[in-house]
């Protein structure tokens, strides 16, 4: 059986929610902020883009935080330390351009904290001062406060319900700081009504904002098209041109169409590796 790719350590970080340390040295030691990895649970599985959380090239692990939302992805959860996973190609994408920018605004709505974790870790490092906005839906979906206190000056928690730090949505909080305060530079990762509202919110002070997109993907190197996404009216691929875009630039509304697209399928994969779980 083939070894590589071995799982070290799991943990549930939040409802459906896992935190996976793999063996993946290579990938380890190229990795860097905003990059991805794309991933075959088993040997006949799709192929999934997931963000490299972290990266640690002595221990030769990368660390993957995976929300169960479809086959595959449930498929990887139940997985234990000892497992492997078939395949992890990486590291994929352009990396996060970094540079001093004075103070930056890094907006993480729920599982997007994943996708945001490492961008912080490198703006603070290149000198930025970093608040983060950490939002869920309540307080159990917060994911990864303690490494965002670690990586960020600051951290602003919301939630919908008011069950943890401010009630509301991390625009509300987003809003109060723009308007409060001086900012240089805001990233977001999280649903797309998210992005698309963190976008609007910064292009009247014309505030540079970057989103890291994430559409369907399926080869990762800019060969089948699956990523395509309209940004400044042109096509990208968000695999070699992203993830990560102007988010005043980019059309939500095409991105959130297209991931869509394959939604009846992938509610009857699910229902199939259930019953194959249970059984
Ligand atoms: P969620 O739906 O619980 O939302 C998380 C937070 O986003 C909310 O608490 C709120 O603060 C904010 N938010 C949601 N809708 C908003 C709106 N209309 N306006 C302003 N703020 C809003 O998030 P979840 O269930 O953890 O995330 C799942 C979604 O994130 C999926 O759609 C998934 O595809 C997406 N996702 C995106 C990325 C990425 O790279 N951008 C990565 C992983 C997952
Ligand atoms: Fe195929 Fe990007 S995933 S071109």
């Amino acid at each position: 059986m083939d070894r590589r790719f071995v799982i070290r350590e799991t943990a549930t970080v939040g409802p459906e929610i896992v935190r996976l340390v793999v063996e993946a040295p290579r990938v380890a030691t190229h990795a860097r902020a905003g990059q991805f990895v794309i991933v075959r649970a088993n040997e006949h599985g799709e192929r999934i883009p997931l963000t490299i959380c972290e990266a640690d090239p002595a221990a030769g692990t990368i660390t993957l935080v995976v929300q169960a939302v479809g086959a595959t992805t449930v498929q990887m959860n139940a997985k234990e330390v000892g497992d492997h996973l078939a395949d992890v190609l990486g590291p994929l994408g352009t990396p996060t351009e970094i540079e001093l920018f004075g103070t930056c605004l890094v907006v993480a709505g729920g599982v997007g904290t994943a996708i945001v974790l490492p961008v912080a870790h490198a703006l603070s490092n290149a000198g930025n001062r970093v608040v983060a906005i950490v939002g869920a839906r309540d307080a159990d979906h917060l994911i990864l406060l303690d490494e965002m206190g670690v990586a960020c000056d600051d951290v602003i928690i919301t939630t919908d319900d008011g069950s943890a730090g401010l009630h509301g949505f991390v625009t509300d909080a987003l809003a109060m700081l723009i308007s409060t305060s001086t900012v240089d530079y805001v990233f977001a990762a999280g649903p797309i009504p998210m992005m698309r509202a963190v976008a609007e919110a910064t292009r009247g002070d014309k505030i540079v904002t970057v989103a890291s997109l994430n559409p369907l993907m399926v080869d990762g190197t800019g060969m089948c098209g699956g990523c395509r996404v309209t940004v400044g009216g042109a096509s990208q691929f968000a695999c070699v041109d992203g993830p990560e875009f102007d988010a005043h630039q980019v059309d939500f509304a095409a991105l959130a169409t297209r991931n869509t697209a394959y939604l009846a399928f992938e509610s009857c994969r699910l229902g199939e590796i259930g019953a194959e779980i249970d059984a």
